[in-house]
């Protein structure tokens, strides 16, 4: 079956590129929507796009009569990728605040697939902090920018803000496509978030883990194919419809239900911050104020050593939150619990790790290889994490196109 790809050409001088990018995408075997705004259909007519994708234009206008009632739900359903090229600082910052009040806007909104924009605009628009955080607030929700690229801008001004080459373009979708599916056919675990351990009916000890990193690498596994479940215990961030999540607050919890999936999955990635500590007596009533109390923990079960020893064929991926020697802690961890990777975060610093939605890690292989991508967001980093996940899955996909 065809790849479904939603073009979306909103209101810039360069919509006119789309044209050439809407065939090349119809060359590469792929069915293409085109979805146009209404100034987009000033600049080019919805007939050429018609013409050269074979398909009907979605515009911009309410449907007429006898026609589709909703194209933003029938076009939206099974598309693999979204591709707004060329995208104006108006459609960027419609996006970025949920604003649905055309046809591209509902269709951003209704799909759960991958996004690329691919900006165009005058250099002072585009550097308008407004449009910077628009373009940040969507990038932080996974959304993919290329460009805009430096050169001689229609109005004459020359500087950043010309849409990217057609060919650079096809390369992201490419990338999008092929990676949507390399963990096709692959069950995958992912847990996230903090664990509580109750004290009482009312307390806990918990930890300042929010799940967002966790979230991020299931949403990252799902875009591309896997069947992921999550176990989530407390989180502090959006989990979308599409995953499934199994809630499980304690560490004993968060066991039992990473046992009773592990012999059937192929991966186990332990994003969660769980708890090493539980209160042995929990109290069944409310302790009452006193001037100080004193709490018996003992140990909790350690997850991925009892995992360690029902391994089989199993990658199993680990996560360390460390406040000193972060690295050398992460290698003495990977280590002692036999994983393939572990991913180590510095949690002492307030603007990455917990909570936060940017991180920055080192993430080291059990070969012996070290990668310390630059500081990026959260679902930013998801993606190279799952693409060292996939080099480490047998058979893993190979793109024929
Ligand atoms: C000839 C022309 C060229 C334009 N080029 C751009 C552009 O490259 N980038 C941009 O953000 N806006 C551009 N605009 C302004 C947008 O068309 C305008 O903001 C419009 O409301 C965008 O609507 P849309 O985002 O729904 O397509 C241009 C306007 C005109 C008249």
């Amino acid at each position: 079956m065809k790849d479904k790809v939603i073009l979306g050409v909103s209101g810039s001088i360069s919509a006119y590129k789309a044209a050439d990018l809407s065939m090349r995408m119809k060359e590469m075997g792929l069915e293409v929507h085109v979805v146009m705004t209404a100034a987009a259909e000033k600049l080019i007519t919805p007939l050429t796009f018609e013409a050269l994708t074979g398909n009907p234009v979605t515009c911009s206008g309410m449907p007429e009569p006898g026609k589709d009632p909703m194209p933003h739900i029938t076009v939206s359903r099974g598309a693999s990728l979204v591709v707004v090229a060329p995208a104006t600082a108006n459609v960027i910052g419609k996006a970025a605040n949920g604003i649905a009040d055309d046809s591209l806007t509902s269709i951003l909104l209704a799909s759960n697939a991958r996004v690329i924009f691919a900006p165009a605009m005058n250099t002072e628009m585009y550097n308008k902090p407004v449009v910077q955080e628009n373009i940040k607030k969507l990038q932080d929700q996974g959304g993919f920018f290329i460009g805009p690229t430096t050169g001689t801008l229609a109005c004459g001004d020359e500087g950043l803000g010309k849409l990217s080459d057609v060919d650079d373009i096809m390369v992201v979708v490419k990338k999008f496509l092929r990676l949507k599916r390399d963990l096709a056919g692959k069950k995958i675990i992912v847990s996230a978030g903090g664990t509580r351990e109750p004290i009482d009916p009312v307390r806990f000890l918990g930890n300042r883990s929010s799940g967002k990193m966790g979230v991020a690498i299931a949403n990252e596994a799902v875009k591309r194919g896997a069947d992921v479940t999550m176990i989530a215990g407390a989180l502090e961030t959006h989990v979308s419809d599409d995953l499934e999540v199994i809630r499980a607050f304690t560490a004993d919890a968060m066991l039992e239900e990473i046992e009773s999936r592990f012999p059937g999955c192929h991966c186990l990635i332990m994003a969660a911050a769980v708890g090493d500590y539980k209160v042995r007596n929990v109290a069944n009533n409310k302790i009452k104020k006193m001037d100080s109390l004193l709490l018996d923990l003992e140990k909790n079960t350690d997850i991925l050593s009892q995992m360690e020893k029902l391994r089989k064929e199993q990658i199993v991926v680990g996560f360390a939150a460390e406040t000193e020697r972060a690295v050398e802690n992460g290698k003495e961890k990977l280590l002692k619990k036999n994983l393939h990777m572990i991913v180590v975060n510095d949690v002492s610093r307030k603007d990455i790790g917990f909570g936060a939605d940017d991180n920055e890690v080192t993430i080291i292989m059990r070969s012996g290889d070290e990668i310390t991508p630059n500081k990026v967001p959260k679902a930013e980093l998801a993606e190279i994490i799952i693409d060292k996940v996939v080099e480490l899955l047998p058979g893993k996909f190979v793109d024929g196109r």
